[in-house]
Order: C-alpha cells, then structure tokens, then sequence
C-alpha cells in the first residue's frame, strides 16, 4: 500500500493467534497504523493480499464487514466525538438501544456504566467527552472495543493505548487486554513501549519502512535483540537519554501563585531562565490540568501567573503567547495541530512575522524555514513539509507540533506529554531539543506520566496529589522511586 511516493506497507504477512498477545512495533512511519487501519476498513491495500479472520477473508475497505467478522480497535487517535457524551460514544460503532424508533436512554446508560466498570472507569456516562484527560479517554476507548453488546470479538487491535497513561494505569490497561485474550481473542498490540512487550506479547513483530524486518517469540527474545531490530543497529539507550543538564540561570521567569483550575487545588512555582521542572502525578491529581491553567487555555478558578513581572490574564492565552509563552498541549488532536494544513503551515502558525511581507505571507520562506525543522527532529518523510499534518504518522505529527513551538524561541516552555507516541530513538532526540531551548535561557516545565522521562530531563520534579503539591524533588533526592512514591503515598 502507498501514498504517493511513500510504500507505507510492503508485502507484510502475519499471524495473531487466538488467545495470544501479538506486539506490532516499529520506529515512527513505519506502516504500524496503516496496516491498522487496513485492518478497520479504512485504507484499501493494493490487490494481491488477503487477510483472514477466523478463517473467514476480510472484504477490504469494509468497516461493517470487519466489525462483524469481530474486530474492534481501539485507534492511536481514539475516534472520540468530543461533541457526544461518553455514553454516545461508546454506542456509536455498535448501534444504540431503541424501540420503534426512539433510543432507550434508561437501558443505554445503564448499559454504559457497566461496560465503563469493566475497565474500571468511574465516570458518569452523561458527561461530555470533551473535557476528558487522555488518560480517561483511552479508557473509554477500550471500553467501547470491549462492549459485549457488540458481538463476540475475535480481533481486539490497540495502536498505542498507552501513549499518555501513567504507570497504574498502564498496568491496569495491560491486565485488561490480558484478559480479552484469556477469552479467546487475538490481540494486536502497538506500542512503543518495549517493557510493556515483555509484559503481555506472547509474540513481537517489527516493521521498517513498511516491511516486517523480524518477527520472535517473546521469551527467545532479549531487549537489546528488540532495540537492533527496531533501529537495525545498535543504541545504547541509556547512553541516548541520559545527559548532563546545563545550570539553571539565577532570575525565575515564570512565577505561579496558588493557582487552583479542575482537579488542581493550589499550584505555586518558580521556574528560572534554563531550568528545566516536572510535574509528576498520577491521573486526578492535578497534574493533566497544571499547564493548561498556567498558559491561560482553561479558566482557573483563582491564583496567579507572572512572566518576568508581568502578569498573564486567564483564558487569554493569546496574551500569553505575546508575553513568550510556548504551550504543547497533551491532546494533538484535539487541540494541538489541524489537521487538514499542511505541515509546513502548521510549523509557522504561531509566529509568521518573520514570513509577512504585506500584503503577502511568503510560502517560499515558510517552506524553507518548515524543512530546516524537519531536518533538525528528523520528521518524517524528510522535507514532506507540504503534506496536512493528517498524513504523517502519530510521532511524526508529534515532532511537528513540538518544533511549532521550538521555533518561537519561547521565554517559557510548557510541555505536557512532549514524546507521547514517539520511538526510542526519537524519543533521545526531542530531549536533546528540549534540554537545547533551555539551555538558550527558556524555563521549561515539562509535564508526563512517564517518570522515568523526567527524571533524565529535568532539574527538578514537582509531584502533585490531590491537587497540591506534595513533594519538590532534586538533585540526589530526585529518583524514579521517589517520584512514585510521593504520587502515591497516602493515597491508599
Ligand atoms: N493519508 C496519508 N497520506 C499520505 N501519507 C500517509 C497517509 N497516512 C500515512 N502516510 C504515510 O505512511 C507512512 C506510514 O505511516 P503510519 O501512520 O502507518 O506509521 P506508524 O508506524 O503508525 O508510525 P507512528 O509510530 O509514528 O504512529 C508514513 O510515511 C506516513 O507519512
Ligand atoms: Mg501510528
């Protein structure tokens, strides 16, 4: 199958057995979703392949066909309607409850809060999807696979489920598609995340460029064995992500009192001129929250923000973008990039000033400025800075959205969940950009569930729960079990 000029799968066979766990890995573009989204109905391959469901063939570009030949997806972009409640969501691929014509509300939420039960969400169903954090949302992904009303489920396909969860509730996820197999499904399963295969993959297989370079079982497998098969040569991971860190500057530049925006109660901190600041805390505790309330994109419920000495008005987050404030949203989709632009476009939106010549917007330049950044993350395809963001694959659309924000040379930079989606060898690169922008004098607050990424970036962890900070670690007191234990403790 091709777009163009780029092969995304090349003659790729593989086979999920049932009631194992089969992990789909590979580097950034490397046809992972697309060979999904073949899967779904959604792309029709060239002809020539087939693929057989329980021994039954697969119509392709069919989504009711693969629906009820029994696979169900859980997307890398979730295929949430913001706009619907979580309960219309999870009845939209099945069909909802009706008689003569009227849905039956009573019976459809009742059924949606047994099926968010079986994935251990307490949410009310009623509520908008909208305001999810991602980790809810994925959830609730899950959750609509997993609907018994749908039919039995021969295939369960998740492309990176775990992208922006924190560890309770990877391992929570995980036991759930544990058991999805232990019933008798097969599992295709993406990640990035090479413990998670250790994990739950009874079987890994590993694309490149669109071609399945190895295919092992798990227990003949090691991980450095996994990481030359991805790169298809050595890295030393721990080499890659760990790097001495530039000394903050002397002057804060961002100084943040007491701020309180959803589940965040009270936020107070002080980032200085190259210093680099996590925020860690499991989901609820405030920390999804934190740096959207910072920049002024949700309306908090009171505090203050300074830049410098000046302060930022909330919900005006143009004023912060004058002010030198760069924000990353968590959610890409929802908020970070559109979609439908080209990628070039998208690079360039926050700032054109240095591309306005009045009356005109010089294209030129802005493609000129657009490939220097491609080439700088190593997006991919190299110099593609016409095609819409759409069309690059998940982490490529990430290393977009970052360099957005790189190329403001922000005063501040606010990173929620800045590699989500991203392969280990991408993954050292953007630290090395971020550890770059303060190193020209940004203060950076990097916001993640993947402790272990902060503990390589940053100065300084901030660990949130129940709204408030409860734990400022740093230097020899900074550690991944110090982290996890300030997030916890006291909690259970
Ligand atoms: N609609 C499209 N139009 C043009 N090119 C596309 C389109 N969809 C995907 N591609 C290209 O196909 C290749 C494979 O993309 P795919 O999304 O399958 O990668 P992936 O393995 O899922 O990567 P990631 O880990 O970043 O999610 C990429 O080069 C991508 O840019
Ligand atoms: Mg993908």
């Amino acid at each position: 199958m091709a777009f163009g000029p780029t092969v995304a799968l090349d003659d790729v066979a593989l086979t999920v057995e049932r009631g194992q766990v089969h992990a789909l890995l590979g580097e950034n573009g490397s046809g992972k979703s697309t060979l999904i989204k073949i899967l779904a109905g959604y792309h029709r391959p060239d002809p020539g392949g087939r693929v057989l469901v329980a021994g039954r063939a697969l119509s392709f570009g069919n989504p009711v066909n693969a629906a009820s030949l029994g696979c169900r997806f859980v997307h890398q972009d979730l295929g949430l309607v913001d706009t619907l409640s979580v309960a219309e969501n999870l009845f939209l691929t099945s069909g909802f409850p009706a008689r003569w014509g009227t849905i039956r509300w009573a019976r459809l939420l009742r059924a949606a809060r047994d099926d968010l039960a079986r994935v251990g969400l307490d949410l009310d169903p009623r509520q908008p999807v909208a305001g999810l954090s991602p980790a809810v949302r994925t959830g609730l992904a899950v959750a609509r696979a997993l609907r018994p009303g749908a039919g039995n489920v021969a295939l369960l396909v998740l492309d990176e489920p775990t992208a922006t969860l924190p560890d309770d509730e990877v391992r929570q996820l995980l036991a759930t598609v544990r058991a999805a197999a232990a019933t008798g499904a097969g599992v295709l399963y993406v990640t990035h995340h090479l413990d998670e295969v250790f994990d739950i993959a009874d079987v890994a297989t590993v694309l490149r460029d669109g071609r399945v370079v190895a295919s092992s079982a798990v227990p003949d497998l090691t991980r450095t064995r996994l990481v030359n098969q991805l790169l298809g040569s050595e890295l030393d991971e721990a080499h890659a992500s760990s790097q001495a860190l530039p000394p903050p500057r002397a002057n804060a530049v961002l100084r943040v009192h007491d701020l309180a925006a959803g589940q965040l109660r009270s936020l107070s901190l002080q980032v200085r001129a190259g210093e680099l600041v996590g925020i860690a805390g499991l989901t609820g505790s405030g920390r999804e929250s934190a740096l959207a309330a910072v920049f002024g994109a949700v309306h908090p419920e009171g505090g203050d923000v300074l830049v410098d000495s000046t302060p930022l008005r909330p919900g005006h987050p143009r004023r912060a973008i004058d002010a030198g404030v760069a924000y990353l949203p968590a959610d890409r989709k929802a908020h970070g990039g559109i979609m439908s632009l080209p990628a070039a476009a998208n690079l360039t939106l926050p700032d054109l000033r240095a591309l306005w010549r009045p009356p005109m917007l010089r294209l030129g330049a802005e493609r000129v400025e657009a490939r220097s950044w491609f080439s700088r993350l190593d997006v991919r395809p190299a110099g593609a800075v016409h095609l819409p963001l759409a069309a690059l694959s998940g982490g490529n659309q990430q290393k977009v959205l970052l360099a957005k924000w790189l190329r403001c040379r922000p005063r501040v930079l606010l990173l929620d969940e800045p590699t989500q989606g991203v392969d280990i060898g991408a993954k050292a690169q953007i630290h090395q950009r971020i550890v770059a922008a303060a190193d020209d004098g940004a203060a950076v607050v990097v916001s993640s569930a993947d402790v272990d990424e902060l503990v390589a970036l940053c100065h300084r962890v901030v660990v949130l729960r129940g709204g408030h900070a409860v734990a400022d670690l740093s230097g020899p007191a900074l550690s991944v079990p110090a982290v996890n234990r300030a997030a916890l403790a006291a909690e259970r």
